[in-house]
Parts: structure tokens; C-alpha cells; sequence
């Protein structure tokens, strides 16, 4: 490190590698800056999503966590409401299926009686070479991401933030800028939800309402790092090549995402915030290091 330099600002914030809530918080924001929200958040039973419910609720918002498991968002529900002392509903959706969405948003109005957050957070992935995929494969994680991302987001805008305003933020990645290998379908996914992210940012602005994406890169403690290699890349060194030489953490997205779903941000729409140390700009993008992960068994469906 630069003599003299401070790395206080890149110093990660502490965390949990399981889907619990974090042992200690020091806010960095201000703790009232999501005072009487409601956050509707897909997948927000585990990973990234759980964290981002958790930062929300640490900071005055109330939730709403969605997804097909039932049982895993209302476990989760439960841990959240303990943590933060803040409200939590659990719903049981597919973002695939509009009726399922249409239904968990009444409800969610029911109980809240506003939204003013949504997180499409929802996905699915798994390493696999093209010339293996097959044509369900690939089609399940395009309805998954960007069909679900669609379904959501036009219920929301439907049923309040069409007469209410609102902001969406997506939760995309980095793969497509690259051609990341054994990834044209999360790739494809996510590129199609940052084009969405600006298309709706632009017809729905007049309606007060913001969209963006953001782009994490790999994040430790996560599925998604798991079905990517990470642990391997991470025994590997292979983190040494990212500018900030680590893998993030659920809380730094979380806490992007907080900035994003804040008024902090009142004059961001349309973007895409990557939030990944600078990793896309030169992490190795190796095609056979990749399939040696992939036949290794890191593909494995959960
Ligand atoms: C190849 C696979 C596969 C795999 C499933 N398929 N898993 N193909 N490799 N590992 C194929 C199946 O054979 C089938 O095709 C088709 O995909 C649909 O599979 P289903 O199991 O019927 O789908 P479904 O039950 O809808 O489950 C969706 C899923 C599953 C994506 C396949 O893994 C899931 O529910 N994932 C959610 C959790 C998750 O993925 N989290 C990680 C997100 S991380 P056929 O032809 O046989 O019918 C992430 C990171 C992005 O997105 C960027 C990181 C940098
Ligand atoms: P995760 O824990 O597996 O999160 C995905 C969530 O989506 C799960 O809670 C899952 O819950 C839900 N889900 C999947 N299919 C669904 C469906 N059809 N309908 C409703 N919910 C569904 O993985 P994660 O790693 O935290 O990923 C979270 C987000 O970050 C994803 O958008 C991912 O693409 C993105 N991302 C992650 C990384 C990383 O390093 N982890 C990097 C870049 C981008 P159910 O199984 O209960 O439905």
C-alpha cells in the first residue's frame, strides 16, 4: 500500500458468511433514512437479498421478502424481525408467474398500505458451456431474471407506483461486458435487465419513479458464489488480480443498494452502479480454467 495512504475506505464492513443477520451494525448512513418505507424484495430469503432486507429494516423500512420457498422466507422473516425489531412480511412467489406476484402485492398493500421500494433481486444461475446448455436451460434463467424482472416490475407499477412514484433498483452483473465464459445465459439475462432498467427509466420518469441497476461482482457467502467457482478462484489467489484484491461482501451491496433506494440518490436513473472492486476490468476470463470448475461439480443444482 502507498505510504501514508489511509484504507479506511476500503475496508470491508463486517459480516456473516450464512443467511443470519450480522452480529454488530454501525451505521454509516443515517439510521432514519428509510423511516415508514416498505421494500418489496425478491429472493430476499437468502444471499444478497436477505442482507439487503436486513440493511433496509436496520435503517426504518419495513419489508416484504418473496420468493418460491415458503418456508425459507418466512424462517428468514423471522430472523429479520428479531434482529431490527422492524416488520417483515413473507409471501411465496414466482417472479415467472404474474398471478402469484399480483397476489403477494395486494397482500402487501393490505398490510403496509404503501410500497415504495422495489428490489428485483430474484435469479437463477449455474456454470455450463453453450455447446451443453440445453434450450430449457437457457430459457428457464431468461424467464427467471429478466421475465421475472419484468412481471415484477410491471405489477408494482400497476397496482401503486404508476399514482404513487417509487424506485426499482435491479440486481444485475458484470458478464455480459466481457463475454464471461459458461455464462451466455446469466450473461444475456442480465444485459437484457440493464437495457430494461433504462427503457423504464425513461417511460416511467414522469411518473416519479427511478430505476437502476446494480452490478455486484463476486460476493463471498453467497449461492451464487458457490455455483460460480468462487471458493476455487478463491484458494486460487485469483482475487489477487481484482484492483481491490478481495471478493465483497453482502453488506457492501446492501449498502450500495441502500444508497440507490434512498434520496441520497434522488437524481439517479437510468444507470447501473457495479459494485465489484473493479473486478470485471481485469479478472482472467479463462474458458478451460472455467470448464475445469464446471466438471469439477461447482454446477451442481441446488
Ligand atoms: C446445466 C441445468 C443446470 C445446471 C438446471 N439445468 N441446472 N443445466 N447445468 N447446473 C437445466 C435443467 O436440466 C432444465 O433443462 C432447465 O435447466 C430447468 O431446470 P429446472 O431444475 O427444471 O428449473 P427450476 O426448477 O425452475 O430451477 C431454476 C434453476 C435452479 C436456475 C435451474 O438452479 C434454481 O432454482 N436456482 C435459484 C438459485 C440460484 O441459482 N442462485 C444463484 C444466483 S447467482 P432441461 O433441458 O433438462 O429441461 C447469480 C450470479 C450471477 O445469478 C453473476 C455472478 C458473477
Ligand atoms: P441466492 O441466494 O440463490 O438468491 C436468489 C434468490 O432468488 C433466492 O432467494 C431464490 O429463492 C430466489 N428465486 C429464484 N428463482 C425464483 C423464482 N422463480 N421466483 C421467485 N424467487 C426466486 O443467490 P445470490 O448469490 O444471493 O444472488 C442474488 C442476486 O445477486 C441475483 O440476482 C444474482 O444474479 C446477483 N448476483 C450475485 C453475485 C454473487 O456473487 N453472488 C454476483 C453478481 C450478481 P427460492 O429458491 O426460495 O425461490
Amino acid at each position: 500500500m502507498a505510504e501514508g495512504v489511509t484504507a479506511a475506505a476500503c475496508a470491508p464492513p463486517p459480516d456473516v458468511e450464512t443467511d443470519d443477520c450480522l452480529r454488530d451494525y454501525r451505521h454509516l448512513f443515517s439510521p432514519d433514512i428509510l423511516a415508514g418505507q416498505v421494500a418489496f424484495i425478491t429472493g430476499g430469503g437468502s444471499g444478497i437479498g436477505f442482507r439487503i432486507a436486513e440493511i433496509f429494516m436496520r435503517h426504518g423500512c419495513r419489508t416484504v421478502i418473496a420468493s418460491r420457498n415458503l418456508q425459507r422466507v418466512s424462517e428468514a422473516a423471522q430472523k429479520l424481525v428479531a434482529a431490527t425489531g422492524q416488520q417483515c412480511l413473507a409471501q411465496c412467489v414466482d417472479v415467472r408467474q404474474p398471478q402469484t406476484l399480483a397476489a403477494a402485492v395486494e397482500e402487501a398493500l393490505k398490510h403496509f398500505q404503501r410500497i415504495d421500494i422495489l428490489v428485483n433481486n430474484a435469479a437463477g444461475n449455474f456454470l455450463c458451456p453453450a455447446s451443453a446448455l440445453s434450450f430449457n436451460a437457457f430459457k428457464t434463467v431468461l424467464d427467471i431474471d429478466t421475465l421475472g424482472t419484468f412481471n415484477t416490475s410491471k405489477v408494482l407499477f400497476e397496482k401503486y407506483f404508476r399514482d404513487h412514484g417509487g424506485v426499482i433498483i435491479n440486481i444485475t452483473a458484470t458478464l455480459s461486458y466481457r463475454g464471461q465464459a459458461l455464462q451466455v445465459h446469466a450473461g444475456a439475462a442480465k444485459a437484457a435487465i440493464d437495457a430494461m432498467t433504462r427503457h423504464l427509466a425513461v417511460e416511467w420518469g414522469p411518473n416519479k419513479i427511478r430505476v437502476n441497476s446494480l452490478a455486484p461482482g463476486p460476493i463471498a457467502g453467497t449461492e451464487g458464489y458457490r455455483r460460480l467457482g468462487g471458493q476455487s478462484a478463491e484458494q486460487a489467489s485469483m482475487w489477487d488480480t481484482i484492483p481491490l484484491q478481495r471478493a465483497g461482501t453482502k453488506t457492501e451491496i446492501a449498502h450500495s443498494v441502500l444508497y440507490l433506494a434512498s434520496p441520497l440518490s434522488s437524481y439517479v436513473t437510468g444507470t447501473t452502479l457495479v459494485v465489484d472492486g473493479g473486478s470485471w476490468l481485469t479478472s482472467a476470463n479463462s474458458f478451460s480454467a472455467l470448464l475445469d470448475v464446471w466438471a469439477a461439480g461447482a454446477n451442481t443444482t441446488a
